[in-house]
Parts: structure tokens; sequence; C-alpha cells
């Protein structure tokens, strides 16, 4: 009897695995209405145009190859993905500043990845303009990732799964650092956060409490003019008081434009999946958005440089607070969080 139940239990399990390898893998199969692009409503038109890079579901599943991959770093211990986690909306949950190649540090806190085709500018400096060549930036980082882009394409042309892929992708055989950079693109540009409570409401799907309506009327007064909906940015520069520290010496912006006046001025972050991207600010120095919320009710008179929004002082009790951080967290989007075409596709082996 037993043997038998073992005979029909293997023959099933046998037909499911069968299954599935011939209709090919679902979770992780991009079809071409996953990287179909539709501008949410209520958005801006993306600043990154992708008529000159349209994503295909083969540039796409390069893309994302490529961002999983440690073979973008000298020694293949350092991955995009590994700095930039998915749960964490891509920023990086349990550091304050980035961990490189051999365990090296750093200078920033690691920013979320989502609406990127909708910034002017990347870095919390802004100092690249291009979401195309950003990924240069990491790859030849001597502490992040400690490659040359020559290598990496070499080590690509190198391998066959890879030259398969480019194929498909780009309908040639020849491993390119631009047609690289283009399927990176494709995976990131299309990591779009636009379905969290926040947005339901504003459509008119959802609702909100009590309190966290009260902490978007707050949000408004006070936060919006830099934080602006529906990006939660204005991709602006400002000196919102935070110190200079002296271990790091990251004076923000002026490290790009020379202009002392630049001095301490750090892209206005989006605050889309704030809940999820702790460590806050361009260090990381904060680890709650209460420390957060009490940064902003500091007076910074006599501070020199301090945005006249933010220097004398939010006035926010600390049940205004409290409204404000749960009005935060419903810009949570579990769509985006949760969402399979980001799944790092070597958990497939897991
Ligand atoms: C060692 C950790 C690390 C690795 C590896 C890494 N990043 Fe980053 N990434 C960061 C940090 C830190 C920043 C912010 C840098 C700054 O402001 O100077 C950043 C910034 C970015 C930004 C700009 C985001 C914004 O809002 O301005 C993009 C896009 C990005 N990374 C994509 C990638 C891609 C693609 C890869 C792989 C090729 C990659 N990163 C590899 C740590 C990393
Ligand atoms: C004058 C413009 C301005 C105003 C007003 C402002 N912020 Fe900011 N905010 C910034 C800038 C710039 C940063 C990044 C600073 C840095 O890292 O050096 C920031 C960072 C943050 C962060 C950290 C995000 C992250 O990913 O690290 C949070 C959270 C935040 N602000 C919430 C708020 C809230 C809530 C309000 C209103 C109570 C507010 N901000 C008002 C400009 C502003």
């Amino acid at each position: 009897m037993n043997r038998k139940y073992f005979y029909i239990t293997a023959f099933c399990l046998g037909c499911i695995l069968l299954s599935a390898f011939i209709t090919g893998d679902d979770y992780f199969t991009i079809t071409a209405a996953d990287v179909k692009l539709e501008v949410p409503k209520g958005f801006p038109q993306p600043v990154y145009d992708f008529k000159n890079n349209t994503p295909t579901p083969a540039g796409f599943t390069l893309g994302r190859k490529l961002f999983y991959d440690p073979i973008l770093s000298k020694d293949s211990s350092i991955s995009c993905g590994f700095c930039h986690q998915r749960i964490a909306a891509f920023a990086h949950i349990d550091h304050r500043i980035s961990h490189g190649i051999n365990g090296q540090f750093g200078l920033r806190n690691v920013p979320p990845l989502q609406n990127l085709i909708w910034q002017t500018a990347f870095m919390w400096d802004g100092g690249i303009n291009n979401l195309e060549v950003q990924p240069l930036a990491p790859m030849n980082n001597h502490v992040e990732m400690a490659e040359t882009t020559a290598n990496v394409v070499q080590k690509l042309q190198h391998n066959k799964e890879y030259v398969a892929m480019f194929k498909a992708a780009f309908g040639d055989t020849v491993v390119t650092s631009q047609k690289m950079l283009r399927a990176i693109a494709q995976f990131t540009g299309l990591m779009i956060s636009c379905n969290s409570r926040y947005d339901k409401f504003m459509r008119g799907e959802d609702t909100l409490s009590a309190n966290e309506k009260r902490g978007l009327q707050l949000f408004r007064d006070n936060c919006a003019q830099c934080h602006k909906e529906p990006l939660f940015t204005d991709n602006t520069y400002r000196n919102i008081g935070l110190t200079y520290d002296t271990a790091f010496k990251d004076s923000g912006r002026v490290r790009i434009t020379g202009d002392m006046k630049d001095f301490m001025k750090f892209k206005v972050p989006s605050l889309r999946n704030v809940e999820m991207t702790y460590p806050y600010m361009h260090d990381g120095r904060f680890s709650t958005l209460k420390q957060v919320l009490d940064h902003y009710t500091q007076s910074f008179v006599g501070v020199p440089g301090v945005d006249p929004r933010v220097v004398n002082g939010l006035h926010l009790t600390l049940q205004d607070k409290q409204d404000v951080i749960a009005f935060l967290k419903t810009l949570t989007d579990k769509d985006f969080l949760y969402d399979h075409r980001f799944v790092d596709p070597g958990m497939r082996r897991n």
C-alpha cells in the first residue's frame, strides 16, 4: 500500500515539475504587459525619455539579472541589489552608510530607488544627471564595486548566458557598456511606486483615518513646499540645519557646484515608502521618523544657509508629530514592495 502511495505522489510531483518546466516559471517571467509604461494618474510627464530605450521583456530581464549579479564588482562580491534592498524600497535598512567591497564603508546612506524617471538628478548632491550613466558611479567607485567598465563588459562578453540575453534584448551578440546601461535603466526606470494608501485616497479608492487626514493637512502646511506631491520632492537642494559631521566631511551640494552657498544642501528626498527606508538623511543619522520630526521643531536661527522654511523651527505638538507620522505611513506601497517583477531571479535557485 505505502509503496503505491509513494509512486502516486512521485508521479504527481513529476507532473507538476514538468508542467512548470514547459510553461516557464510564471513568477519570474516578464511579459509585454509587465514592461508597459503608464504615467500614473496625477503624475507629471517623466524626465527620462524611454523613447530611445523602450523597455522590452528581454531588456528588462537582462537589466534585472545585471542588477542582482555581483559580476559587476571586482571580486564578484557586491551587486547593486546588495546595497539596494527590495523590501526597503531598494534602500538599505540595517546600516547608516553603505558598505561595499572588502567591507569598506562608503560616504552616504543608500537612498531608495523609486520613480527615478521623474528625477532631474541623482545622488544626495545631484552629482549625476542621467539615469543611464548613473550605474558607472558605483561600478567604478573603489569602495563600492571597485571594477572598471571595460572589465565588466569583457566578463559579460565571455559569459554564454549573458551573450544570449544581450542578443535577445538588443539583436546582436556584441556586449557594449551602452547596452548594459540601457538594460539596467529599463529595470530601474520601471521601479514605480504609485499605489500606496495615499494614492488610493487621492484617486477616491480608499479612505484615511481622522489622524492620517490631520497628518496630511499638517504635512501640506509644513513640509509639502519641499516634499512636493505627488512625488514628494521638488527636485531641489536645501539646507535643513543638519550639523556638518566632521568624521564624514560631507558638505553636500557644494562638492558639485563649488559654491559655498550650497554648503550642507542636499537633495530633497522623496518620502514615498519612508516607513521602510530608515535610517534617514544623507548620512543615516536618524533611525526613526520621530527623531526626524524632533529635528524639524528645533530653531536654526544663526546657522548660516538654513532654508527660511525651517530656520525658525516648525511648530508641531507631540500630537501633530504623531499625526504626521501616521500620514507618512500611508505612503507605504505594498504593491511596489512585493512586486514580483523586481524579485532577485537568483531566488529561483534557493
Ligand atoms: C556599495 C553600495 C552600493 C552599490 C553596490 C550600489 N549602490 Fe546605488 N547608491 C548607493 C549610495 C550610497 C547612493 C547615494 C550616493 C550619493 O549620494 O553619493 C546610491 C545612489 C544610487 C542611485 C541614485 C538614487 C537617487 O535617488 O539619487 C541610483 C539610481 C542607484 N544608486 C542605482 C544603483 C545601481 C543600478 C547599482 C548597480 C550598478 C548600484 N546603485 C550599486 C549605494 C550603492
Ligand atoms: C526646506 C525644505 C524642507 C522642508 C520644509 C521639509 N523637508 Fe524634509 N527634507 C528636506 C531635505 C533637503 C532632506 C534631506 C536632508 C539631508 O539628508 O541632508 C529632508 C529629509 C527628510 C526625511 C528623511 C528622508 C530620507 O529618506 O532620509 C524625512 C522623513 C523628512 N524630510 C520629512 C519631512 C517632514 C515630515 C517635514 C514637515 C514636518 C519636512 N520633511 C519638511 C527638505 C525639507
